[in-house]
């Protein structure tokens, strides 16, 4: 009896072995997918040489954000138990990402930009976790960061609660999902006295990066069809997302992660227009 209960359990539990395998393959495949695409994470987070990322120091830690509200750099976030965040469980991750406050309860600069992935589904979270569990440990410790008031996140509008899959079959909904959670809006959007005119201004563009390459400034991509993008092609459209050049020719200038969005599948690029096409002028 004993043994013929244990012969089923082992027939039983290799095909579910199997299929858990599986499960977790895809996911981890999912997460590799956004974090390297859409989401931009190493945008931020992957120490840059002249070329671009660094090969092999990917999520290492990465760029130094000195603005009036604080002096942060983007952390290592491999498995590293001392320097990154292998020791965090993945709750804390998912806290982290969804609420901006770190396992000390400190809550981080808005630079990472938490208030555009509170719509993140609960399998897309789940990805990114499983995908950054997968990055092997490397040794670098970032400056703390330096806080000159109590930070606080913005949630994008729209975007306050995580979208189910059943949402994600609607186009327009997907690419508002996909858009949001690669905060287009955060970088396209003016601010005015510290706040960004997410209710006035969304898509109108004109905020200001300074860096290696000068200064860019973000443009309009609202439908507006004389300022914005509104009388593009999608071709044109996609073009600028994953290769960084205008509708003219020219070559764009970063922090806009275009090589990043050169692996976003055609489907979500399509639901990204789709959702752009949407977005009310502003001239
Ligand atoms: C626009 C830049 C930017 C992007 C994009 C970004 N981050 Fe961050 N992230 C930061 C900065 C800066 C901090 C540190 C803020 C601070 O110390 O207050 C941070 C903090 C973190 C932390 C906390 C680590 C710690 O040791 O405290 C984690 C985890 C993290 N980011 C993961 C991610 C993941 C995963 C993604 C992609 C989904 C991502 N970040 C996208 C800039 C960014
Ligand atoms: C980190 C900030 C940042 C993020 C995130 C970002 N952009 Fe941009 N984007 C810019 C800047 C800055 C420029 C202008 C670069 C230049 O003038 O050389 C730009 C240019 C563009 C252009 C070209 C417009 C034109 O007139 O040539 C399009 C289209 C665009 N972005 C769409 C998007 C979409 C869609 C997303 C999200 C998937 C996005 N951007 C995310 C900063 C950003």
């Amino acid at each position: 009896m004993i043994r013929a209960s244990l012969l089923a359990l082992a027939l039983g539990a290799a095909p579910m072995g199997a299929a858990y395998a599986q499960a977790k393959a895809d996911l981890v495949k999912r997460g590799d997918y956004l974090v390297n695409g859409i989401l931009t994470c190493g945008n931020c987070h992957s120490p840059k040489g002249p070329t671009g990322d660094i090969p092999g120091k990917e999520f290492s830690g990465g760029l130094q954000f000195d603005e009036p509200p604080f002096k942060v750099t983007a952390p290592n976030i491999t498995q590293d138990r001392e320097t990154g965040i292998g020791r965090w469980t993945d709750a804390e991750i998912k806290t982290l990402l969804r609420t901006g406050v770190r396992p000390d309860g400190v809550h981080i600069a808005m630079v990472m930009p938490t208030g555009f992935y509170h719509i993140m589904t609960e399998r897309d979270l789940n990805a990114v976790v499983a995908y950054l569990r997968t990055l092997k440990p490397i040794r670098n410790k970032v400056a703390d960061p330096i806080y000159r008031m109590p930070q606080v996140e913005h949630v994008f509008p729209g975007g306050e609660k995580p979208y189910t899959e059943s949402m994600m079959k609607d186009k327009v909904k997907k690419g508002f999902y996909l858009a949001t959670i690669a905060h287009c809006m955060e970088c396209h959007t003016p601010m005015e006295k510290g706040v960004r005119r997410f209710d006035t201004r969304l898509g109108a563009g004109g905020f200001e990066f300074p860096g290696p390459w000068g200064v860019s400034v973000s443009r309009n991509i609202t439908s507006s069809k004389t300022k914005g993008i509104g009388g593009w092609t999608d071709a044109e459209i996609k073009r600028a997302i994953t290769q960084g050049i205008s509708r003219d020719g020219t070559r764009l200038k970063p922090p806009m992660g275009y090589h990043y969005y050169a692996s976003v599948s055609a489907e979500d690029l399509d639901a990204i227009v789709a959702y752009l096409r949407t977005v009310p002028a502003k001239e």
